[in-house]
């Protein structure tokens, strides 16, 4: 199979994108990374790109707060288009998403989302585990559909819930797990190895 050209839109510190970034040094994704852009000017997940060697931006998504639509959506995917991504890789991208750049890149947009979906869709889900009385916990990348949170499930990494953990703690636990899954769903990706019936992804 080919090599994956990611694209990666990010809003915060980038620990995603790195786990990627270590899994392709490793050698144990055959993606390369084309671009990174983020929402937020001055997120960390810039400079770590930087120190990578990795085209990396900041994208004016104004004047929505929490969509990326309109001009911002149509620069977005002229920059990814430019850039050869083939790819798009929501790593912490704190905004929805819409059908525009879903139908640029049809099913070829994934998400990584810190709690076992379709439980605490939306923001700060371990916290909503948390407060729930969550025994388990987790993460799930999946396929971005129109929907928030809501496209077919690729991966799911489960964590226990303990009894003195705060949201912080919960956080930093579903995080180790989020540096195993993304890499690992999108290794199945880049072999080919992904197949989507309806909601239900084989991994062959
Ligand atoms: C991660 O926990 C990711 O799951 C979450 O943002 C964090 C980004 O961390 N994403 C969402 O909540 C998306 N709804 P990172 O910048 O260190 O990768």
């Amino acid at each position: 199979m080919a090599t994956l050209k990611l694209g990666v839109l990010g809003s915060g510190s980038g620990s995603n994108m790195q786990s990627i970034v270590d899994a392709i040094e490793k050698g144990e994704l055959d993606a390369e990374i084309k671009l990174v852009l983020a929402d937020v000017k001055d997120a960390y997940i810039l400079e770590r790109a930087k120190k990578h060697g990795i085209p990396a931006q900041w994208l004016d998504c104004a004047p929505w707060k929490t969509k990326l639509e309109g001009p911002a959506e149509d620069r977005c995917i002229e920059l990814l288009r430019d850039a050869g991504c083939d790819t798009v890789v929501l790593a912490g991208f704190m905004r929805i998403v819409k059908p525009k750049l879903l139908a640029a890149f049809p099913m070829r947009v994934l998400n990584i989302h810190p709690a076992l979906l379709p439980a605490f869709p939306g923001v700060h889900s371990w916290t909503q585990a948390l407060d729930y009385g969550c025994k388990v916990a987790g993460v799930t990348v999946h396929f971005v559909d129109a929907g928030t949170d809501s496209g077919p499930i690729i991966v799911q990494k489960c964590v226990p819930v303990l009894e003195d953990d705060t949201p912080e703690t919960l956080h930093a636990r579903i995080q180790v797990q989020e540096h195993i899954a993304f890499p690992e769903a999108l290794a199945h990706l880049a072999a080919g190895r992904l197949k989507v019936e309806g909601r239900r992804v084989r991994i062959g």
